[in-house]
């Protein structure tokens, strides 16, 4: 049988790919792995505690409400209104197998083959792929050197094909989280246009902004924004497989058609660790963000003084995005050399950009300090090709 062309010429998993690098790495150092976007910890354990009684209940093993186990929607409603300070109810959640899944629904609801979606780049790499996959044209817009998208340079991109624009903040891999202005900027362009503004905003709670954004407080919100929303990286559970999107009833009635058909509702017992993570008190996951906070303060020291011409342009949330000194050579040839001669493990840039920035992506949440320390010696040994 014959593949399609967009399976074929989509991106192989590039963390798969770096665990083939590390299968091949022989040398005397550590492993340094900074290539999966990690938080550093782990679901906190009381509540998988109680999980483990959930497991001996008979409808644990249930299906759900497509939209989300009710008491579920609730709560995140709820958890949401007190962070952005707006009305979220129930009815704008819909609770998906993550936050990859949500956004797929949201794509599938609003563009068809041949439509256009704008990407903020550097973009999380499965936004890319998607739109890929179902042959909707990513039109890139560049935030160079700032890394924030600007809306006058968006506006320029929007067709009569353009269905969305998409974001991410704060930002994977970049971790730069754009100001609320820019946001509501990006929301007004969306509104002029008709169409919708989708916020990947899976490290929300890595962001040091205390509001994140003003799009909730807006009259009517729901025609244009659609916000996703991930448990896996703030409770470190992205096994459980939990994620929402934040959007119109209209909205997620359409999601709902493509998230039942693909898997009827997300896995009963990740809503239940969702739910218990909700209903915790905030103070374990409140230390493990502050724990986040000390080693993002920790990699900026580091890279302060360009270890080894390697450049870090910025840092938050879980990452760092460091642009690499040897000009004429290929980003992905600079990874394997690191991968191979000195034991730390990156992605390249490319596979978030649309050329070859040399750039890397860092993910330095699941190091400890001294692991991240050891950064800095150890990228000043590497010898120019
Ligand atoms: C921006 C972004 N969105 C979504 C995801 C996936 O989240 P989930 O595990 O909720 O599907 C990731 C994971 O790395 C991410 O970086």
């Amino acid at each position: 049988m014959k593949l399609r062309e967009q399976v074929n010429t989509t991106l192989e998993s590039p963390i798969e790919a770096v665990s083939a690098l590390r299968e091949k790495y022989a040398g005397q150092y550590q492993v340094l792995d900074l290539a999966q976007g990690v938080p550093g910890f782990r679901l906190n354990p009381s509540i998988r505690d109680k999980l483990a009684s959930k497991i001996l209940q008979d409808d644990t093993g249930d299906y759900v409400p497509r939209a989300g186990m009710p008491s579920l929607r609730a709560s995140l409603a709820s958890s949401l209104s007190g962070i952005y300070q707006a009305n979220i109810f129930s009815e704008n959640i819909l609770i998906t197998n993550g936050a990859n899944q949500a956004y797929c629904a949201a794509i599938s609801a609003l563009a068809a083959p041949g439509d256009e979606v704008i990407l903020a780049v550097p973009y999380y790499f499965n936004h890319h792929s998607w739109l890929h996959l179902q042959n909707i044209k990513p039109i890139y817009l560049h935030t160079y050197p700032t890394l924030v998208p600007n809306s006058a340079d968006a506006d320029r991109l929007v067709t009569k094909r353009t269905k969305a624009i998409v974001v991410t903040t704060p930002g994977n891999p970049t971790g730069v989280t754009i100001p609320a202005p820019v946001v509501l900027e990006l929301y007004k362009l969306a509104k002029r246009h008709g169409i919708a503004l989708i916020l990947d905003e899976t490290y929300r709670a890595f962001s040091t902004e205390t509001l994140p954004h003003l799009l909730f407080q807006q009259p009517n919100w729901g025609e244009h924004v659609i916000s996703l929303y991930s448990f896996s990286k703030e409770h470190g559970m992205p096994g459980y497989r939990v994620g929402a999107a934040i959007a119109s009833p209209y909205i997620i009635n359409a999601m709902m058609k493509f998230s039942e058909s693909v898997a009827v509702c997300a896995p009963r017992i990740g809503q239940e660790a969702a739910l218990a993570v909700l209903e915790s008190k905030n103070g374990w996951r409140v230390s493990k963000i502050e724990e986040v906070r000390k080693k993002r303060e920790l990699t900026s020291l580091v890279f302060a003084t360009d270890p080894g011409g390697f450049h870090l342009e910025s840092v938050g949330a879980i990452y760092g995005w460091l642009y690499h000194p040897f000009r004429g050579e290929p980003t992905i040839a600079v990874v394997k050399r690191l991968a191979l001669e000195l034991g730390i493990f990156a992605l390249p840039g490319t596979i978030f950009t649309d050329t070859d920035t040399r750039a890397l992506r860092i993910c330095f949440a699941g190091q400890s300090a001294t692991a991240i320390e050891e950064l800095g010696p150890r990228l000043r040994s590497l010898r120019t090709k």
